[in-house]
């Protein structure tokens, strides 16, 4: 009996492609640039599988020329990317890559967090740059993290374990804002609040951004929401570039209206608005709150387990639409 044929869509470990290779034959996209929506569909027509990531865009479209396909494996929690209603309507079942990565992502967006308040980048920067002519009280002095308010909005699992970091390691206080409320024994160990936006956005010492990215989440944070910030605050974005307007955040930086902010992820990433590109007092980083070697290979593997799965009579780890 002739196997199942599946796309991997991008340079992955080599290991796991082995793994998929002794159970389907296998399309390797062995390269880093990602396939145009043309090349992907050409490359997908025929098969059954793909293993993605949140790059590839998997629309209704894409879905009707590729008849074949019935499993769309991401190794990214995120699937903004995939159009799921048109996968379900379809029958394609699609699986993400929760759970392995929450605790570096989390470990990064803290990370992230801490430089922007503490203004590393910038005071790297001007070291490197040989400006440093002698030490000064007010040197890069910045805003604390220990004992401040931490505001997370989505409260998520990686929303959870920042909130874990902020308060059993750095004794924050925790606010969040989320659709729906952690139960009071999950809130408790954390002693995080759940507030209303607006209060979030009124009394963080330092936002971080971990909610999923919809139409509903588009710009949520523009400038109405910045205007409501502490001029001492700090904005840390670790969900989805689409969330911030990236123009109003900009302006409140350049105009001290917001004391600093760390991005790792850009609306039209890899391209970054030349306008935060300009400013010293955020930190930007290229996409990389998941990237430990042992977590990417593990939602790697969790992609791979999920497509074996499904496409050998099984049922996924970790599937968004049944499967
Ligand atoms: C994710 O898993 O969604 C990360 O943001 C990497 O894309």
């Amino acid at each position: 009996m002739s196997q199942p044929k599946v796309l991997v869509a991008r340079r992955i470990f080599p290991e796991v492609v082995g793994r998929l290779r002794e159970c389907f034959e296998v399309d390797w996209y062995d390269e880093n640039e990602p396939l145009s929506p043309e090349q992907l569909r050409r490359r997908l027509a025929g098969k059954q599988g793909i293993f993605a990531s949140g790059t590839e865009q998997i629309t209704a479209d894409l879905l009707d020329a590729c008849p074949d396909l019935k499993a769309v494996c991401l190794m990214t929690v995120g699937y903004n990317n995939v159009d799921l209603a048109a996968c379900t309507a379809r029958g394609v079942k699609v699986s993400n890559a929760p759970d392995v990565l929450t605790e570096t992502t989390a470990d990064f967006g803290f990370a992230l967090m801490m430089a922007a308040a503490r203004r590393i980048s910038e005071s790297e920067h001007f070291l490197r740059r040989g400006d440093w002519q002698q030490w000064r009280v007010d040197l890069f002095a910045g805003a604390d993290i220990h004992a401040s308010t931490l505001g997370i909005l989505g409260m998520g699992r990686i929303g959870q374990a920042i909130a874990k970091r902020g308060a059993l390691g750095f004794g924050m206080q925790v606010i969040y804002h989320n659709r729906s409320r952690l139960s009071p024994e999950q809130e408790a160990p954390l002693g995080a609040r759940w507030v209303s936006k607006d209060e979030l956005l009124a009394q963080a010492d330092h936002l971080i951004l971990v909610l999923p990215y919809t139409p509903e989440s588009h710009h949520i944070i523009g400038a109405p929401e910045l205007a409501l910030m502490k001029r001492t605050a700090t904005l840390t974005n670790i969900a989805r570039g689409g969330v911030v307007d990236e123009d109003a955040l900009a302006q409140a930086l350049g105009e001290g209206r917001l004391a600093a902010a760390g991005l790792d992820v850009f609306e039209g990433e890899p391209q970054v608005n030349p306008r935060l590109l300009a400013l010293n007092n955020v930190v930007l980083t290229p996409h990389i709150a998941s990237a430990s070697v042992p977590t990417r290979r593990a939602m790697c593997n969790l992609a791979a387990d999920n497509l074996i799965a499904v496409l050998t009579g099984g049922v996924m780890k970790t599937g968004l639409n049944g499967g």
